[in-house]
C-alpha cells in the first residue's frame, strides 16, 4: 500500500514542472515542507511491519532525494531563464543623466556676454602674459604710479617688463591700436593681483571690460548703457549712480553704484533690519567707468580730436556675489563639487 503510494509520487515528481517562482515554491510547500506529501508518507512508514521497513525505507529515501533533485532542478532553469530574459528594455524612458553644472562666474560671464552684445558690443580677447606697455603705459599709468609696484603686480621677466595683466584693460589697448574706429568691444578675462588671499581678496580674479569710441561719445550715453545693463541684470526696478573717482586711463572717472537689489534700496528689511548687504546705504557698488582719456588715445594711435569714447571694467567675482551671496570668494575658485553643484539651475 505505502510502497503503491510512494511509487506514485515518484512519477509525479518527475513530472514537475514551475512557470515561475511562485510555482515552485508551492511545489516545495506540497511535496517537501512538514506538512507535505513526502511527511505523510513518513507517518505512514513508521506503521510499516520491520521485515518490511528496509526495502520500503529505501524507496522512501529514494523519492526524497528525487524530489529535492526535481525542486533544485526547475528552480536553476528558472533563474537561467531570468538571466536570458535581462535583456535591456529599450521603451523604458533613459536615467537622467547627471549633467555637469557651469561655474558660477561663467554664467555671469555669459549673461554679461548676452545683455552687451545685445547692445552691439563685440568680444575681444588678450594674453595673460602680458608687455608692461599693454597693461600700463599704453594706459596712461605715470611711471612712478603705485599699480607697477610690485606689491600688485607680478612680474614674469624684467626689463623689459613682462607681467601678468592686472586688469583687462590691456585688451582694449590692443584693439585702439589695430582697429579704427567705431569700437564697441567688450573683453573678459583672467587677471592677477599679487594680493595675500583672503575670504575677500585672491591673487586671480575675473573682469569684463568695455570701450566704446566713436566721433561722439558722451558720458549721457555711457549711463544710459549702465542703466540699461544693471536692469537687464539686477531687475527693472535698478537705479545707478555715479560717484567721481579716479583712473589714470579715463578722465572724467566713476565708480557706479546700484540701488541695492535685496532691500530695493531702502536700506532696511520689510521688519525693520538693517539690510546686510548695502548696509543700509541703498547703493551697492559694482563698477568702474569713465570717459578714455585723450591721451590713451593718442598713445594707442587714434586721434582724440577727432575721437572719443568711454570706458567701463567690473569684477565677475563681485557681480557673481551680487547675484548669489558668495560670502567667500575662495570658493569660486577651489572647485568643491557642493559648492558647484549649488548653480544646477541657475542662469
Ligand atoms: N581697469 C579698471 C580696474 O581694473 C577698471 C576700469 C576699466 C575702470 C575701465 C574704468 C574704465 O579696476
Amino acid at each position: 500500500m505505502l510502497a503503491e503510494k510512494i511509487q506514485e509520487l515518484l512519477q509525479q515528481v518527475q513530472q514537475l514542472h514551475a512557470k515561475n517562482a511562485e510555482e515552485l515554491e508551492a511545489l516545495r510547500i506540497k511535496y517537501l515542507s512538514k506538512k507535505g506529501l513526502l511527511n505523510d508518507l513518513m507517518t505512514e512508514f513508521r506503521d510499516v511491519p520491520n521485515e518490511e521497513k528496509r526495502t520500503i525505507g529505501m524507496k522512501l529515501n529514494e523519492l526524497k532525494t528525487q524530489a529535492q533533485e526535481k525542486i533544485n532542478e526547475l528552480r536553476n532553469s528558472l533563474m537561467q531563464q531570468d538571466d536570458a530574459t535581462d535583456v535591456p528594455d529599450l521603451t523604458r524612458t533613459p536615467y537622467p543623466l547627471p549633467l555637469g553644472t557651469r561655474h558660477p562666474i561663467n554664467i555671469v560671464k555669459e549673461r554679461l556676454i548676452d545683455i552687451f552684445s545685445h547692445m552691439g558690443f563685440t568680444m575681444a580677447d588678450g594674453p595673460e602674459v602680458e608687455d608692461d606697455w599693454h597693461v600700463f603705459s599704453s594706459m596712461n599709468f605715470a611711471e612712478d604710479h603705485p599699480a607697477r609696484d610690485m606689491q600688485d603686480t607680478f612680474f614674469v621677466e624684467q626689463h623689459p617688463d613682462i607681467v601678468l595683466r592686472t586688469h583687462t584693460s590691456s585688451v582694449q589697448a590692443r584693439v585702439m591700436e589695430k582697429t579704427e574706429p567705431p569700437i564697441r568691444v567688450i573683453c573678459p578675462g583672467r587677471v592677477y593681483r599679487n594680493e595675500a588671499i583672503s575670504s575677500r581678496a585672491h591673487c586671480f580674479f575675473h573682469q569684463l571690460e568695455g570701450l566704446y569710441i566713436d566721433e561722439k561719445v558722451s558720458f549721457a550715453d555711457l549711463m544710459q548703457v549702465m542703466l540699461s545693463f544693471s536692469r537687464e541684470l539686477f531687475g527693472a526696478q535698478t537705479q545707478i549712480r555715479m560717484r567721481p573717482s579716479y583712473f589714470p586711463f579715463t578722465e572724467p572717472s566713476a565708480e557706479m553704484d546700484i540701488s541695492c537689489h535685496i532691500c530695493g534700496g531702502t536700506g532696511h528689511t520689510e521688519d525693520g533690519h538693517t539690510c546686510a548687504l548695502c548696509k543700509g546705504t541703498g547703493w551697492v557698488e559694482i563698477l568702474g567707468c569713465g570717459m578714455v582719456d585723450p591721451n590713451v588715445l593718442e598713445l594707442n594711435g587714434i586721434d582724440s580730436t577727432k575721437y572719443m569714447g568711454y570706458a567701463f571694467g567690473m569684477g565677475l567675482e563681485r557681480i557673481a556675489n551680487l547675484l548669489y551671496r558668495v560670502r567667500d570668494l575662495r570658493m569660486f575658485s577651489e572647485n568643491d563639487v557642493r559648492f558647484l553643484e549649488e548653480f544646477t539651475s541657475a542662469g
